[in-house]
């Protein structure tokens, strides 16, 4: 299963030039695009199929590079050292000057990032030298492909190029650590044996459940809400209001796709809520937006960030 250095320039063109590349890790195969482009990853929600946007795991070809993105305090430096390259993901605080896409971190100020342990994903990372969100190469709600064959049959007809690199040796998505709060945290068991994590610690992993209360911190960190209210399916805005439009009708100001496209609506949406809430508005109104294709995902977000506040 060789790959030649042509192939590798071939899948960097397509990624820094927005398109998707499905490539394997020791994982599972993921499909890529260039994390630095809002395009880029709304189109791999788009080619996914999924209804909702969740933070995506960003791929770097060593520890210096993720260093750039995000914030590695003793500890998280500890892991990487001790299990990159391999299946182990680590999520850490952005760094200020981050320039991830806003949308593959769903809007958090904090990061998920790996080295995979895989020579076609190696050398490709290397080569184009920018960092790589990829999700499972599968479309939403199905099962995670392990061989370009699985890719071939769920996504065939929507990426530009797959990687054969043979079955993948793990078969398991990675195992997921959260540095956010005080003490590492397993958001998602994986590849990485929990126990292989906490012998190099030396002490336990809090685990999402561990609490009494319901729902971990992580989880509720989840869902990105600016500090403005938000008043959804709004025509126009009222007095006080800033606005968020979308389509054609609305021409001065801040606007998801002045064309009515759900892809292009995806790439601006977290971006533009931010920069809104950076004006200081107590709310922001936002247009109607389709419910086809990505404005499923979009429409959920936009819920949840519009859902009142709870303070538990
Ligand atoms: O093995 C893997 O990790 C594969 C291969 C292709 O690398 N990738 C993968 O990506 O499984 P994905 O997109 O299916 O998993 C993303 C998960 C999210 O569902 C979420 O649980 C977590 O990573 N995640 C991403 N960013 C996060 C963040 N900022 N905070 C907390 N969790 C995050
Ligand atoms: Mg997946």
């Amino acid at each position: 299963m060789s790959v030649s250095p042509h192939q590798i320039a071939d899948a960097a063109r397509i990624l820094r030039e927005g398109g998707l590349v499905a490539f394997p890790t020791e994982t599972v195969y993921g499909l890529g695009a260039d994390a630095t482009s809002d395009r880029a990853v709304a189109r791999v929600y788009d080619a996914k199929g999924r209804p909702r946007f969740n933070p995506l795991i960003v791929h770097v070809p060593d520890l210096a590079h993720a260093e750039r993105l995000g914030v590695f305090g003793r500890e998280a430096r500890r892991l990487a050292e001790a299990f990159w390259p391999g299946p182990l993901t680590i999520v850490v605080k952005r760094r200020a000057d981050c320039p991830v896409s806003l949308l593959a971190s769903a809007g958090l100020d904090s990061l998920a990032i790996r080295v995979p342990d895989h020579p076609v994903a190696h050398d490709l990372l290397a080569a184009l030298d920018r960092p790589v969100v990829a999700p499972s190469a599968n479309p939403s709600g199905k099962v995670s492909p392990t061989t370009a064959e699985h890719v071939r049959k769920g996504l065939g007809g929507t990426v530009a190029m797959i990687f054969d690199g043979g079955a993948c040796a793990v078969g398991l998505e990675s195992t997921i650590v959260s540095f956010l709060e005080d003490e590492p945290r397993l958001l998602r068991p994986g590849g990485l044996a929990r126990e292989k994590i906490e012998r190099v610690l030396g002490h336990a992993l809090v685990t999402s459940g561990d609490e009494a209360q319901p729902n971990a911190p992580g989880q509720i960190e989840s869902h990105y809400a600016p500090r403005a209210q938000l008043r959804l399916d709004a025509d126009a805005p009222q007095k006080d209001e800033a606005y968020l439009g979308f389509g054609p009708s609305y021409k001065n100001g801040a606007n998801l796709s002045p064309s009515g496209d759900v892809v292009e609506a995806a790439a601006n949406l977290f971006r533009m809520l931010h920069e809104l809430d950076a004006t200081g508005a107590k709310r922001i109104a936002v247009a109607p937006i389709p419910s086809t294709g990505l404005g499923e995902a979009i429409n959920d977000r936009l819920k949840r960030a519009a859902a009142p506040r709870s303070s538990a």
